[in-house]
């Protein structure tokens, strides 16, 4: 009876390093982003979320970013008119990245 209580608190502290663990994992890394959106999006939408193309979504104004990372992340792999598609370029924990980034611009 006794020795079931450390077993118990030990399955408790792998399954939240588990749930901490996978989460991370998932996470964007807006700093890998960073540099994902300066090799493919600046051009157009600016270094800073303002664009330098006239139509291109304006990220400072969080234009085209109030929809759900999934949605988002359909809507960048897919492209748009003007705006390429990157769903054969990038993989997508690199979409994931560069969601955190877009998040980052106000
Ligand atoms: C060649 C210029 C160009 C590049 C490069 C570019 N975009 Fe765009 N983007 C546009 C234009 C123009 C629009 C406006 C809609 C359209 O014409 O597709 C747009 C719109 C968007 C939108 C808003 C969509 C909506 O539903 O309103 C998002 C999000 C977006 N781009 C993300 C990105 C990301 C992420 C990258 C880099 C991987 C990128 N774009 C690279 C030109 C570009």
């Amino acid at each position: 009876m006794f020795k079931l209580i450390p077993v118990n608190i030990h399955s408790i502290t792998i399954l939240l390093f588990i749930v901490v663990f996978s989460s991370t994992a998932l996470a964007g890394n807006s700093v890998k982003g960073k540099q994902l959106y300066q090799r493919n999006c600046a051009q157009c939408h600016g270094e800073n979320g303002k664009p330098t193309m006239p139509r291109a979504a304006d990220f400072s104004k969080k234009e085209g970013l109030r929809v759900s990372d999934k949605s988002l992340m359909a809507r960048i792999k897919r492209g748009g008119r003007s705006c390429p598609a990157v769903g054969g370029m990038l993989k997508d924990q690199e979409i994931i990245d560069l969601i955190a980034h877009l998040r980052t611009f106000r």
